[in-house]
């Protein structure tokens, strides 16, 4: 009698996380006065998208349907062009792949990007945040949309860091005029200070330094380094989470939505709440999480976990 309530609750987990019919929309904005080349990573064992990378003017949007459970990252590319020979090639943010398909390969920093977990362990809750840990090449925010997502939160940096990123820290081109990126001080200076290496590999002993501080002032609604605990970032209490919505990923937004609608707390998920805290890691996400089976493996030991909790505390 005992084992039935916890079979039936992983036959509804386990139907939950597969089941793939449902999905999410993305909206690609360019809102810059140049045009940029999005790129589109899946991470985990996540679904591949129809695209790993495409071409947007300035002006222009692309609607995109993604699988309900995709985990990934979105960027956007800047000063591309294509050699006589066909090779395809971007200043910043470049795959390496040579042609405007990114084909599963990552953005090259310093680039923003930003990082979904959607409908996490199947929880129903996605999880996003646009994040500047291996620097910044353009603005980009992540809009939560639709039904149900008036409370949740917008993440992303309105503000254009190349005008006034600290000296050290600049990506120039020759040809163009200013900075085109800012790097992470990690990046320029590879130290384990900068890097959370080493003697400051935990939160404590790496807590914010005079560039941190310089980008979290910029981007208050960014996740800016590994440790990143200010409010908005705050690993754990899951400030950029929404339930069911669609998405704006917007570069060169002219700036975030008010600051008012971001001091209402997301709503707090439940289930999620019992996930070990590796998933609510940013920088390590799911993408350790390799092969389906130790996803279900996980799943059991999250649902056997939850539902052992649940009758300790009906007993106690
Ligand atoms: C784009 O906008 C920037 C800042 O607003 C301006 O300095 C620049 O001249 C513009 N470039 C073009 C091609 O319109
Ligand atoms: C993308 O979807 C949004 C919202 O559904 C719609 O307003 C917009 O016109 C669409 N854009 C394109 C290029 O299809
Ligand atoms: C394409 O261009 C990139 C960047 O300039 C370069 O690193 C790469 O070697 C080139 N690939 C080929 C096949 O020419
Ligand atoms: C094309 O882009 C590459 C890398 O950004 C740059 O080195 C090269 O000068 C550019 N070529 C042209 C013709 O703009
Ligand atoms: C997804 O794309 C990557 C890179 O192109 C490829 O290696 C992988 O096999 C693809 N996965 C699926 C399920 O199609
Ligand atoms: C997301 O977009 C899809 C397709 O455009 C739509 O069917 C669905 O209702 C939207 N979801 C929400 C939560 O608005
Ligand atoms: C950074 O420093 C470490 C040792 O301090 C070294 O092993 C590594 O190669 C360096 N990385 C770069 C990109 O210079
Ligand atoms: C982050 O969340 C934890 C747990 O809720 C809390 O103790 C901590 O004060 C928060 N940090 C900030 C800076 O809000």
């Amino acid at each position: 009698m005992g084992g039935s309530p916890l079979l039936l609750t992983i036959m509804i987990t386990l139907s939950a996380f597969f089941s793939e019919t449902e999905s999410t929309s993305f909206e690609i904005v360019n809102n810059c006065n140049y045009t940029i080349w999005p790129g589109l990573r899946s991470t985990g064992s996540s679904l591949n998208l129809s695209t790993t990378g495409f071409t947007l003017r300035s002006g222009a949007s692309f609607n995109l349907s993604v699988p309900k459970s995709w985990t990934g990252q979105v960027w956007g590319r800047t000063l591309c062009n294509e050699s006589s020979t066909g090779n395809f090639s971007c200043f910043t943010a470049d795959c390496g792949t040579g042609k405007v398909e990114c084909d599963g390969n990552g953005a090259i920093p310093p680039a923003t990007f930003a990082e979904f977990e959607l409908n996490n362990f199947g929880s129903g809750v996605d999880y996003y945040d646009v994040s500047l840990v291996t620097g910044f090449n353009l603005p980009m925010v992540v809009e939560p949309r639709g039904a149900g997502s008036n409370h949740c939160i917008s993440s992303g940096c309105s503000a254009d860091l190349n005008g006034d990123c600290p000296k050290e820290l600049r990506v120039a081109r020759e040809g163009s005029q200013g900075t085109v990126a800012c790097m992470t001080p990690c990046t320029a200076f590879n130290n384990s200070r900068f890097c959370c290496t080493g003697e400051y590999s935990t939160p404590a002993s790496c807590s914010g330094t005079v560039y941190t501080d310089y980008f979290k002032q910029r981007c208050p609604k960014a996740y800016t380094y590994a440790f990143d605990l200010t409010p908005y970032a705050n690993q754990t209490t899951f400030t950029y989470s929404c339930a069911t919505a669609n998405y704006s990923v917007v570069f060169c937004p002219i700036s975030l939505p008010a600051e008012t609608q971001a001091e209402t707390p997301a709503k707090e998920p439940t289930v999620s709440e019992q996930v070990p805290s590796k998933s609510k890691n940013h920088t390590i996400m799911i993408a350790s999480i390799a092969s389906s089976a130790g996803i279900i493996i996980f799943i059991l030991a999250v649902v056997a976990g939850l539902w052992s909790s649940r009758r300790k505390r009906q007993q106690g």
